[in-house]
């Protein structure tokens, strides 16, 4: 992340910012689970879970004959995620493409916006090889729509328009490409859900579009489609946007997806 996007702590804390996003997403989440039929006693891992990820979601719903497995590689992000944790929550250090947590040793393995950093096929592999026979694989990754800002700065549209492009091409908006792609690993019964979040400005997680703009900015000043002080005008804008409750806000959508692997 660009050092200097903001002085705003949701936007220049990693740690702030997953947290807010996960607590964001948590109904999404939660739904998801829902219909996946996680249930209590089952052994979870959620792989890439950052500071919160769904650690939190899975420990209350395994309950305390469950197990929960995080796993992620930021030093900063497992301590938060330690000092949150229940007590039929475990944090272990690795990749998530090579875990070294034993085979089928999970009935979910769960991984939420992190496909980007990893690209999905080392990362299904991965969490192909920990699921049991018959146990689920849950992925959740955003769809292509851009985050709507109402109302919009001026530009930020097109912007937003450049910055999507952006994602696509890198493939980490591929959500609505799960389904085919869980059931070309070999998942079966594969099931999706689609959410958008509506929030007003003042929310922790209103930031995100400045966070964005920020992961953008090189690649929007390097082409030479904004210049450097019409940026610093719309970081100002989504700045005011962000803490302004007048504004309402819609998310990129982020589809959860999952299916079963075969027994
Ligand atoms: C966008 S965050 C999402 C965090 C969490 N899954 C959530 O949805 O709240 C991506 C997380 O994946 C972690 N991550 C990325 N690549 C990883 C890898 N190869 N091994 C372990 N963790 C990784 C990052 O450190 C970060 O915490």
């Amino acid at each position: 992340m660009p050092a200097r996007a903001s002085r705003r702590p949701g936007v220049t804390d990693p740690v702030l910012r997953l947290t807010a996003q996960a607590g964001a997403w948590a109904p999404a989440a939660r739904r998801a689970l829902a219909a996946a039929g996680v249930a209590p006693g089952w052994r979870c891992a959620d792989l890439g879970c950052g500071p919160a990820g769904i650690l939190d979601l899975l420990s209350r719903r395994v309950g305390r004959r469950g197990l929960v497995v995080g796993v992620e590689h930021d030093p900063h992000a497992l301590l938060a995620a330690l000092a949150a944790a229940r007590g039929n929550v475990r944090l272990v250090p690795a990749d998530v493409r090579r875990t070294g947590l034993p085979d089928a040793s999970f009935d979910l393995v769960h991984a939420r916006l992190v496909c980007q950093e990893t690209g999905l096929l080392p990362l299904l592999r991965e969490m192909r090889r920990l699921v049991r026979p018959g146990g689920v694989v849950l992925l959740a990754e955003p769809g292509a729509d851009p985050w709507e800002v109402d109302p919009a700065p001026p530009d930020y549209a097109r912007l937003v328009r450049r910055v999507t492009r952006r994602f696509l091409r890198r493939r980490s908006a591929i959500g609505s490409a799960l389904p085919g792609r869980l059931r070309r690993a070999g998942l079966l019964g594969v099931r999706w859900r689609r959410d958008r979040l509506s929030l007003r400005g003042g929310h922790p997680y209103a930031a995100m579009p400045l966070f964005a703009l920020a992961g953008a900015r090189d690649v929007l000043l390097g082409s030479g489609a904004v210049t450097p002080a019409r940026l610093r005008q719309l970081e100002a804008a989504l700045g005011r946007a962000a803490a302004d409750p007048a504004v309402r806000h819609r998310s990129f959508p982020l589809w959860h997806v999952w299916g079963r692997a075969p027994r």
